[in-house]
């Protein structure tokens, strides 16, 4: 019997979803796009979703699906030479002109008061510290999914230990190698392998960053614990460098990729920090 739910659960869990998107086409306009609250009407938080190496804006196809499905406001950004950014990742040096879309958005695409929730995948935490210690007024919580957290950027061997993936291990992605996304669909891994865009690999180790404005920022952090490209033992070693508040840590039975091989238990936590804070 416990055999037959268990291959029923994730058909009706999928079907749910399903019609979850019918739902949402028919009648887009009823979506909820703001929380009411003491009789005061507040916007319901904005998402900013930021990839990590070779990843771009179409990393979080899914993640970004469902957070629309739920009412959120949702930006996915392509760093300088990501996705279909036209940069020639061969003329990208530094980590600042890498990282030059994200800090571009928050100059000039929010309004004076908009606050967001930063989220950052793997070596896309390295993108949203900059952005927390540039625009700690501007973000909320910010959120790392098997990324790496390191206040000062890599500053010692350790952190570099700790914040970059181990080659000798299976975690040199520069040559596009997804292999080590074991519990991720085929189709993602193939589409992966297809939208891909060489990185330029060098800017990373010189992410530095000055400053304390991060530490004015709530961080969350979200672990993966069958990751084989940033592995659970320098997960928690930047955690216990800088450790978030204790219930502000969570683990995804996953590996280096929820967004795509556990999309629904990670919208999940997404959601519930959001609702920590409408
Ligand atoms: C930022 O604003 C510009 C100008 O309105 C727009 O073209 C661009 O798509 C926006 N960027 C993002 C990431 O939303
Ligand atoms: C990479 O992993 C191997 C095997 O676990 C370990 O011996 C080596 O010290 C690691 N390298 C770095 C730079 O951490
Ligand atoms: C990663 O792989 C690329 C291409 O195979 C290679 O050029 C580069 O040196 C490797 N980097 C590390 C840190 O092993
Ligand atoms: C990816 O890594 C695996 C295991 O390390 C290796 O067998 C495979 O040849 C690599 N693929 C590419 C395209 O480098």
């Amino acid at each position: 019997m416990s055999r037959g739910v268990a291959l029923i659960l994730p058909l009706l869990a999928f079907l749910v979803f399903l019609l979850s998107l019918v739902g949402a086409t028919d009648d887009s306009e009823k979506r909820v796009m703001s929380v009411e609250r003491m009789g005061k009407t507040y916007p319901k938080p904005h998402f900013v979703l930021v990839h990590g190496y070779t990843g771009g804006a179409w990393s979080w196809y899914k993640i970004r699906c469902l957070l629309e499905t739920y009412g959120y406001k949702v930006t996915c950004l392509d760093l300088k030479g990501a996705g279909i950014d036209n940069t020639d990742s061969t003329t990208i040096h530094t980590f600042d002109a890498y990282n030059q879309p994200l800090i571009n958005f928050f100059v000039n695409n929010l309004s004076d008061n908009e606050k967001v929730i930063l989220v950052g995948h793997s070596a896309g935490g390295l993108s949203v510290t900059d952005a927390s210690h540039k625009f700690s007024k501007k973000i909320q919580v910010v959120i790392y999914v098997a990324a790496t957290m390191l206040k000062h950027g890599f500053v010692t061997e350790l952190d570099k230990r700790d914040g970059i993936p181990n080659s000798t291990t299976g975690g040199n992605k520069s040559d596009g190698n997804m292999s080590r996304l074991h519990m991720s669909p085929q189709e993602d891994v193939v589409l992966a392998s297809m939208l891909s865009r060489p990185v330029p690999f060098e800017v990373f180790p010189q992410a530095r960053f000055r400053g304390d404005g991060a530490e004015h920022v709530r961080r969350v952090y979200i672990k993966t614990k069958y990751d084989q490209i940033l592995k659970p033992e320098q997960q928690d070693a930047m955690i216990k460098k800088w450790p978030p508040a204790p219930s502000d840590v969570y683990v995804l039975d996953t590996d280096h990729n929820p967004l795509f091989s556990d999309p629904f238990a990670l919208s999940g936590l997404l959601v519930k920090v959001a609702t920590s804070i409408e």
